[in-house]
């Protein structure tokens, strides 16, 4: 089935919610969405018809931060999550931003292996930052620098 990726719109906050509410323990609000549908850049991954992931970016001059990715429960580790993110690091590139920043719980294990599949490694903590059940939990900072993908890029084409 055909996969596209595509610009995330206001209308299909009902479809991210489901979707969200599918994909893991931790999700955004839809107050939070409907915050980075205002002030952000959202994408989807559609299979068919269906959007099976999402994710949310904000991009201030030539540095993006990773604020949300996501892939529907049916969906997940069949390369959606990494064709999204790979597609829209390379788009990013592209445009001339130097560099992608995210923040990960330290116990999220299949996100960071799928940044470290991406090219993220991690420059830095932030002890306490999530709230858990009973607690707190650190958050890890993953970079990703894009100017170098962008220029690996030029040279496996030329
Ligand atoms: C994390 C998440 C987005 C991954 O999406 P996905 O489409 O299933 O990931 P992919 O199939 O593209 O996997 C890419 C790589 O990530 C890693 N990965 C993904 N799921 C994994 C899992 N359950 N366990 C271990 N590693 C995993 C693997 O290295 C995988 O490569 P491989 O399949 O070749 O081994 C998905 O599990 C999800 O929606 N989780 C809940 C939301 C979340 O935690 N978001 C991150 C917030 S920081």
């Amino acid at each position: 089935m055909t996969t596209r990726i595509e610009i995330l719109r206001p209308s299909e906050i009902d479809s991210v919610m489901e979707l969200e509410a599918t994909a893991g323990s931790y999700r955004w609000t839809r107050a939070d969405w409907q915050g980075s549908f205002d002030n952000d850049q959202c994408f989807k991954l559609r299979v068919g018809g269906a959007i099976k992931a999402v994710a949310a970016f904000s991009v201030v001059f030539d540095e993006a931060n990773l604020l949300n990715v996501a892939v529907h429960k049916t969906a997940q580790r069949k390369g959606l999550a990494r064709k999204l993110l790979s597609e829209c690091l390379a788009a990013y590139a592209g445009q001339g931003i130097k560099n992608c920043f995210l923040e990960v719980r330290r116990s999220n294990r299949p996100a960071i292996n799928l940044y470290e599949q991406l090219g993220f490694t991690c420059i830095g903590e932030r002890k306490n930052y999530y709230p858990v059940k009973g607690g707190r939990e650190d958050a890890l900072v993953l970079i990703c620098q894009l100017q170098r993908k962008d220029t690996q890029r030029e040279s496996q084409h030329a």
